[in-house]
């Protein structure tokens, strides 16, 4: 069968161990009581692992603007695959999303984004209080709806490889 390249497997791996990362060290850093230096680590550490996840968005869409995946497994019925289609387009509109959100969030709360601790990104606005609690629940529940797409797509995965054993999960390891 068919595999994905090299650049896709990369590209697709990078950003799933990302995203699995910062969604937890996400959970995790709110959860740390007062202001504390693990604390302030945790959120630059969240905000940097986020923001690469949005640049590597941007590759990925470039590339599969230009390459055609892999075509779906023939013995598949057709509402998997439309179901398989619309699943990935909703991935990729969650890896912008998620990240973009939670950058205008932190600019909301009135703090600049610098990446790596090396470069303030653009501050596209001022934080006032009001944007501040318009946009975290807005990251919130961005990110529970990812969560929900990601388990759906990972639960699809494991069924291709142990129930139907028709090769789709392999083509996507290296
Ligand atoms: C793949 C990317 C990302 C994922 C999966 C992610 C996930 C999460 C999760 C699960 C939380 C906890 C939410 C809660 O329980 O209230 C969170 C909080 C937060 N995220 Fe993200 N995030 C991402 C990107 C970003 C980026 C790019 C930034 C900023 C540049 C950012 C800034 C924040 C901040 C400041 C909080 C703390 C919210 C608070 O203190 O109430 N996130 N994120």
């Amino acid at each position: 069968m068919e595999r994905y390249t090299k650049t896709a497997m990369l590209l697709h791996w990078l950003v799933a161990i990302l995203i699995i990362a910062a969604f937890l060290l996400g959970l995790t850093m709110v959860d740390i009581k007062g202001i504390t230096p693990t604390k302030l680590k945790y959120y630059s550490w969240h905000k940097w692992m986020g923001v690469t996840v949005l640049f590597l968005a941007v590759a990925r869409a470039l590339w599969r603007a230009k390459h055609t995946p892999p075509p779906h497994p023939a013995n598949a019925p057709a509402w998997q695959n439309k179901a398989a289609d619309v699943v990935h387009y909703l991935l990729y509109f969650f890896i912008f999303a998620v990240p973009i959100s939670g950058y205008l969030y932190t600019l909301a709360a009135g703090v600049p984004v610098v990446y790596l601790g090396v470069w303030q990104m653009p501050v596209l606005f001022e934080g006032t209080p009001e944007l501040k609690a318009f946009f975290k629940p807005i990251h919130y529940w961005l990110n529970m709806s990812m969560a929900l797409f990601v388990i759906a797509h990972a639960g699809a995965a494991l069924k291709h490889h142990f129930i139907d054993r028709d090769g789709v999960l392999k083509r996507m390891l290296p």
